[in-house]
């Protein structure tokens, strides 16, 4: 095992070597609250399974989590709606952008996977019919997780989802269409959004994910161990949308990235980790997210911790 210290300087140098990459992605700009995000941040948490927590850079910013809250959604549609959800959604990679119309008009009205946009969508529509609080419980639900009670809905992105959300309203209003929407197609995107709107820090988000790193029975999310390893086997396959197959490659860890620039990352029995960098790549996803999390793996902390590919 490693001492802290040996650590702090294993994050301290990718955190070095991964930052400047800000300076080559393009912070999210399909709507104007994400726009204006500063591109040069970059923070990192590990949280590994006995507690111990290990930071680097802007890791109390909060920021957009966006589509990482999808991960979330999934994990309280299984525990309280069940297996039944796969009725309404696949588990395959997609291979097209997370907000692709085009799969969800040749597969009758039914997502490739919860992770892309539509798929998502039902997600949330299948909760919110069942649980008209559901929005209020997501929101009480990240807080227990993160043990941060600042974990709030950013009224502002929400906003801005809602005013420029036009593509997703399309894909609601076919899924409607097709059959596989319960309520009215506003009703869920307003819930929806919601979810993306969730401003956390890479702290918060990595004690969030400690659920998915090992059944304790002390998460409220998931206590199935066998569910746990389903989740976090969507995540590997469909968690970077369609650079699903490159991170798998550089990565090899499952993770859910999102727009904002976040992507949580879980090394199974050992650690969560959230890293969080704006400015994206062509496919949506942080640049200098992704190579931080390529670095760590292939550092000494992996020989020491165990997270080697697995
Ligand atoms: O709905 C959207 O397009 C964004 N609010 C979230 C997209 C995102 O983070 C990537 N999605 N899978």
């Amino acid at each position: 095992m490693l001492e802290r210290a040996e650590i702090e300087a294993i994050l301290d140098e990718v955190a070095t070597v991964a930052r400047p990459l800000c300076r080559e992605g393009k912070v999210a700009d399909y709507i104007p609250a994400l726009a204006k995000v500063p591109s040069d941040r970059f923070g990192l948490c590990l949280h590994l399974a006995d507690g111990q927590e290990f930071c680097v850079g802007d890791c109390d910013e909060p920021f957009s989590i966006q589509s990482v809250s999808k991960v979330f959604n999934l994990a309280i549609a299984l525990e309280w709606i069940g297996e039944e959800i796969w009725k309404r959604v696949g588990r395959e990679p997609s291979g097209t952008s997370f907000n692709s119309l085009i799969l969800l008009e040749q597969e009758q009205g039914i997502p490739r996977n919860p992770f892309i946009n539509p798929g998502a969508i039902v997600v949330v529509d299948a909760l919110i019919n069942r649980f008209p609080l559901y929005t209020q419980q997501l929101r009480n639900m990240m807080r227990t997780l993160s043990g941060n009670d600042q974990v709030v809905y950013d009224r502002e992105v929400w906003r801005s989802e809602r005013e420029h959300g036009d593509l997703n309203r399309a894909m609601a209003w076919l899924l409607k269409a097709k059959g596989n929407l319960v309520a009215p197609p506003d009703d869920t995107l307003d819930a929806y959004f919601r979810g993306c709107s969730l401003a956390m820090s890479c702290r918060a988000l990595a004690r969030a994910g400690r659920f998915l790193v090992q059944g304790s029975g002390d998460w409220p999310v998931i206590r199935n161990q066998d569910r746990r390893r389903r989740i976090l086997s969507v995540m590997r396959l469909c968690g970077l949308y369609d650079a699903a197959g490159d991170f798998a490659y550089r990565v090899g860890l499952p993770a859910k990235s999102g727009v904002g620039g976040g992507i949580l990352a879980i090394v199974p029995g050992v650690c969560s980790i959230a890293v969080w960098s704006p400015a994206l790549d062509a496919k949506g996803n942080s640049l200098a997210g992704v190579k931080a999390l390529e670095l760590l793996v292939a550092s000494q902390i992996s020989s020491g911790h165990g997270l080697e590919r697995r």
